[in-house]
């Protein structure tokens, strides 16, 4: 039997290179938020109207070394933001993590935790107070652009990972920003666009993830461009104010997204604390001008805006500041400049953290007489064909904000993309894991289909490799205006894959992908064997996929979305519409499948493995004292689970709910998960909690989260449709 690695143990394995920089290390600095309230209040107690009103303003678009900056105060500094979520924006030698949705693919709090700290660290490295993500809008339209920065279609999946990258990022002294405060869902007009869903989905769906985020500190919450039911979201009193400030007690500052601050008295008054990036021209994209400044200053000596409000908000700004606050080197960092700092290496030792979650996340959807992992022993040539293979022809980083799109896709683009500061391509992760017996064949020409099926032919295995991408509006790539035009594959992907398939009869599909695609016309191919579904892993996603590839990583890497077998079977569609109404409700992704009996392709949490796992003795407690805190436990449940194959490796155990009757909710909803590594032949016991509010539903009338009365059943999946065991509750 091989001993096969965890996603952690693979981190020890892989060698140390460290290039850390002069910051120290300084994790679990964070105090509490009292704390840093009470810095915070004196501090601000000394400063004048004007002082307080600069920590809020931006310092204007293009007015600092950063994305955004604001204006000093006394013994506050002139803060630096910048994106994003999958590494530092516009900075060279500094590391491409795994995208957001393979944190959501690898179901793996660890690894996404470990993410989010270093990639805090390289923040804090080159100076960077506020880091502008994590992004935790959801994947309602398949379609939408930003859907790989974000977790997948799933609210409590995605407030897992959000918490997980909090904790990390704010460890390291970095303020984390959850984006974008709400209905962000697509990118066609963003900017205008009114996202209308009702008060129950709103809580249900798509405010999930600021709970968890707020609850694990978040220093900082981005409010969107579009408008939520009639109002700006950054004018909105209910979304700032009601909602996040008195119902979730958010204690951080509400920041704009550029540009998206639409009024002074409103707005503050409203709740926003913060605008960016504080644009004193009049030709910003919404017309803005400066909104705070001097403006504010003004509207509050006319009595527009109360001194205790703009104190309210200085107080927050810094409050959240302390709160993470570590001794930070000097800022070392130039977004519109950014070869000034080149050559300052802050990537340390975080390419273990991207294989590893690379690994992690690569998700195994079909693997026929286990050609999987790969036996060297019995191969002699191996093709691997595809320009989602091989490295950009135009070299790295040559295009603006992650739209090179003709090499490997490691990443979408837009704000959030960062450089890569190498690129490991599947054609060299492969070749170099391979051992030397074997020959590797290639072609990376994706539209010469008569060569490509001359060299599967000749080889033992032929590996296609195909890719689907997309971005933020501002960029157009193959005519993609971010959002995709449609779910097919870039670049002859469909063809290329049949002409492979169609030439060997061991052909194993490799898809680089954003979201969901639409594989009707390859998936019935007889002859292909394997697919496997990376994701987009970043730098080192050549050297991840090998580990997949060549068995040193047993896949667990879980889908964070359905893929439909008719791609008329999703609910919803971006729309060209300036009025975007969430008729489905809370029944977006697998919610929408499981009510209408729709069979997918491959449903949510589907995931192949190289071994077998069964379950056992599920078992339910509920917690008799009454409590009223949302957050306090109200029933936990264990079970075991028990590897039966010959390999080790791990499970993700999913933990799905289905409410009493009389609730009305969807059939079933994921409110946990846990990944375990059982050793071949091994049993293991996990646990789960769930807190009143996991089981809770939004009461519209009462405005606030009850518990249902009746009798729920917890379902313990391999996936959401592979359930395995069952026990039923009452609370
Ligand atoms: C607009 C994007 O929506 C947001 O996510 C990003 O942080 C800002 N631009 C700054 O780049």
């Amino acid at each position: 039997m091989r001993l096969f690695a965890s996603a952690t143990g693979l981190l020890a394995i892989l060698s140390v290179l460290n290039t850390a920089t002069a910051a120290p290390t300084n994790s679990g600095f964070e105090i509490s938020w009292e704390e840093a309230y009470a810095k915070a209040e004196k501090l601000v107690s000394g400063w004048t109207l004007e002082q307080k009103v600069n920590v809020g303003t931006g310092s204007g678009n293009e007015q600092g070394p950063c994305e955004g900056n604001t204006i000093a105060s006394p013994g506050f500094p002139a803060l630096c933001m910048n994106d994003g979520p999958t590494g530092l924006r516009r900075a060279y030698n500094s590391s491409q993590f795994v995208a957001g949705i393979n944190c959501g693919a690898s179901f793996d709090r660890e690894l996404t935790r470990q993410r989010g700290a270093y990639m805090a660290q390289e923040f804090r490295d080159k100076g960077v107070n506020v880091m502008l993500g994590p992004g935790m809008n959801m994947l309602r339209v398949p379609r939408g652009g930003r859907n790989w920065e974000f977790a997948g279609e799933d609210p409590y999946l995605a407030a897992a990972v959000s918490e997980e990258l909090i904790h990390g990022i704010q460890s390291e002294g970095v303020i984390a920003t959850t984006k974008h405060l709400i209905g962000n869902e697509q990118e066609e007009n963003r900017y205008d666009v009114d996202t209308i869903m009702d008060d129950k989905t709103l809580h249900e769906m798509y405010l999930i993830p600021f709970y968890h985020s707020i609850e694990a500190g978040s220093g900082a919450v981005m409010c969107s461009y579009n408008k939520v039911n009639g109002t700006y979201a950054c004018d909105s009193d209910n979304l700032m104010n009601n909602i996040l400030k008195d119902q979730l007690d958010f204690k951080g500052f509400v920041m704009s997204d550029w540009w998206a601050t639409h009024s002074t008295v409103n707005g503050i008054n409203s709740g926003l604390d913060m605008t960016m990036p504080g644009d004193a021209n009049a030709d910003s994209v919404t017309g803005g001008g400066l909104w705070f400044g001097k403006n504010l200053t003004d509207a509050v000596e006319r009595g527009d805006v109360s001194e205790d409000r703009v104190t309210d908000m200085a107080t927050r700004i810094v409050a959240a500041w302390y709160k993470v606050y570590i001794d930070y080197p000097e800022l070392r960092f130039n977004y519109f400049d950014s070869d000034v700092h080149a050559d300052l290496n802050v990537q340390r030792n975080h390419k273990e953290n991207i294989r590893a979650q690379g690994a992690a996340s690569v998700v195994l959807l079909k693997n026929e007489d286990n050609i999987l992992p790969l036996k060297q022993d019995s191969i002699n040539k191996l093709a691997i064909i595809g320009s989602d293979a091989g490295p950009d022809p135009e070299g790295l980083n040559k295009c603006q904000d992650g739209s090179c799109s003709r090499g490997t896709l490691t990443q979408g683009w837009g704000s959030g993309s960062c450089y890569l500061p190498y690129l490991v391509t599947p054609l060299d992760g492969i070749t170099d894991r391979a051992d030397d017996s074997i020959e590797i064949t290639s072609t990376l020409d994706d539209w010469d289909l008569e060569n490509a099926a001359k060299i599967a032919a000749d080889a033992d295995i032929a590996f296609v490799f195909a890719k689907s991408d997309s971005g933020e509006m501002y960029i157009v790539v193959d005519d993609n205006p971010g959002d995709r035009n449609n779910l097919t594959l870039w670049y002859n992907g469909e063809n290329l894959i049949k002409a492979v398939a169609d030439a060997n009869d061991n052909t194993v599909v490799v898809i680089h992908s954003v979201g969901p695609i639409d594989m009707s016309s390859w998936i019935d191919h007889p002859n292909i064997k394997a697919i496997v579904w990376p994701g987009l892993p970043g730098q080192e996603t050549g050297n991840s996929l090998a580990d997949v590839l060549f068995g040193d990583y047993n896949p667990s890497g879980r889908l964070p979305y359905t893929i439909a077998k008719d791609i008329n079977d999703y609910v919803a569609d971006v729309s060209p519409d300036l009025e975007v109404e969430y008729t489905e409700g809370v029944y977006i992704g697998y919610r929408h499948f499981d009510k209408y009996n729709i069979e997918p392709l491959y449903e949510f949490g589907y995931g192949l493995s190289y071994t077998t796992f069964e379950f056992d003795k599920l078992n339910v407690k509920v917690n008799k004292k009454k409590t009223e805190k949302v957050t306090a436990t109200l029933a936990t449940a264990s079970l075991f689970v028990e590897n039966t194959g010959h390999l080790d490796g791990n499970e993700i155990v999913q933990a799905y709910i289905v409410y009493p009757e009389s609730a009305d909710q969807p059939p079933k909803q994921l409110r946990g998960f846990e990944k375990v590594f059982v050793e071949a032949g091994k049993k293991k016991k996990v646990n789960f909690e769930f807190t009143v509010r996991d089981l809770s539903i939004w009461d519209v009338v009462q405005q606030k989260w009850v518990v249902p009365s009746g009798e729920f059943t917890l379902l313990a999946g391999h996936t959401s449709l592979d359930i395995r065991q069952k026990a039923t509750f009452t609370v």
